[in-house]
């Protein structure tokens, strides 16, 4: 990445008071299960958002992106849902976040750049919001904690965005660490740090842009979980993480017939998924991992109907060419594709899922391995 404090010069010709890194994230296993309080098990990319950020005394504050190149501008003043364009809206919303919860913060120029491949599910909007976060209280006062920031970035989106997401994402971007995944609890808020040394057991993880549109994914994603909050309520539990494994016959019966009973054999099944995934990392058993990536994607495919055709022609692709498992990650509805892959096999799972778009006329894929990274951070 080119100077992105040169640039904020440049841009505002001031200078920029500090430079945050926040990480975009994909998600090895448990996939909508944060909203019902259950498990997921994420790591964080080398793909990074920067927020270069200077205060102004006037309390305005002025966007610029070069990724988005519409300048934005706003007052703090009178900031409220809906108050700004959508393109302003998660930054807006990450600052409304810290005026709600009464931090004394002021105006800002904030200048973002972005190595996250937008659009695909990794998580940008939650990396920008957790950046802004980090850059107003590191100049107005003091950072908050790494998960305190997560829930005021969730709380940005799900109150002033309007998009009623989970806590996965925003966790994933404040608490990864390199060489890690981060698994986390998201009734008790615990999290562990568990192994993921791809490297040392000579495996890859691929992952796949589909670059397939991501339409309707608000309101898709707004349904399932209001359809899990249903549920929960019919079977008298606060959240699906209730229900375990050998009370899920029990419980579908207790529902009515139709989509619904998918949908909690989906959450019920991965949170069951992400328990195992855990204890595998932790007796290094990686390779093992890989069929219940597999099973997770037909559960997220067939019960919680989240995928689309580029979606499982990649995932086909790379387990035809010798991938030990393969899923969706991230919400779903397009959006990005995992392969756990043994490193030789890198090259012939690309080619084969390369291969396989060209075949049913899909557009070309992005293709590439990534390594878990460290979370959110200030560079400078
Ligand atoms: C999106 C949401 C997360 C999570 C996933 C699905 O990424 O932002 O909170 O629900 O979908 O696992």
């Amino acid at each position: 990445m080119s100077d992105l404090a040169a640039q904020f010069r440049e841009t505002f010709a001031t200078s920029a008071e500090g430079v945050w890194a926040a990480p975009g994230r994909i998600n090895l296993i448990g996939e909508h299960t944060d909203y019902n309080d259950g498990f997921a098990l994420p790591i964080a990319l080398p793909h990074t958002l920067t927020v270069a950020a200077a205060r102004r005394d006037d309390g305005r504050v002025r966007l610029r992106s070069h990724q988005f190149p519409e300048p934005h501008g706003f007052s703090l003043e009178g900031l409220a849902p809906g108050s700004v364009p959508e393109g302003a809206a998660y930054q807006a919303g990450a600052l409304w976040a810290l005026l709600e919860e009464g931090h004394g913060i002021g105006g800002l120029d904030l200048l973002v750049d972005s190595t996250i491949p937008a659009g695909s599910g990794l998580s940008t909007s939650a990396a920008l919001c957790c950046a802004t976060v980090l850059a107003a209280t590191g100049l107005y006062g003091r950072e908050p904690a790494p998960a305190e920031v997560a829930r005021l970035a969730q709380r940005a989106e799900n109150d002033f965005v309007g998009m009623p997401c989970g806590i996965m994402d925003q966790s994933a971007v404040m608490l990864a660490e390199q060489g890690r995944a981060l698994f986390l609890d998201c009734r008790s808020s615990a999290t562990g740090s568990e192994p993921f040394d791809l490297a040392a057991q000579g495996m890859s993880l691929l992952v796949v842009d589909t670059k397939a549109p991501r339409r309707l994914v608000e309101g898709a994603y707004a349904q399932r979980r209001a359809s899990c909050e249903e549920a929960a309520r019919v079977l008298g539990v606060a959240a699906l993480r209730e229900i375990s494994g050998p009370d899920l016959e029990q419980a579908l019966d207790r529902l009515p017939e139709g989509p619904m009973r998918a949908r909690v054999r989906h959450v019920v099944t991965e949170n069951d998924r992400v328990l195992r995934s855990v204890e595998l990392l932790r007796s290094g058993r990686l390779r093992e991992v890989g069929p219940l990536l597999t099973a997770s994607h037909v559960s997220l495919r067939d019960d919680y109907e989240v995928s689309v055709a580029e979606v499982d022609t990649a995932v086909e692709a790379a387990l035809s060419a010798g991938a030990l498992g393969a899923r969706i990650t991230g919400g779903g509805f397009g959006g990005c594709v995992i392969a756990l892959v043994d490193s030789e096999q890198v090259r012939a799972c690309s080619d084969a899922v390369r291969a396989a778009f060209a075949g049913r006329g899909f557009g070309a894929p992005e293709v590439f391995t990534a390594l878990p990274s460290a979370g959110a951070r200030r560079l400078r």
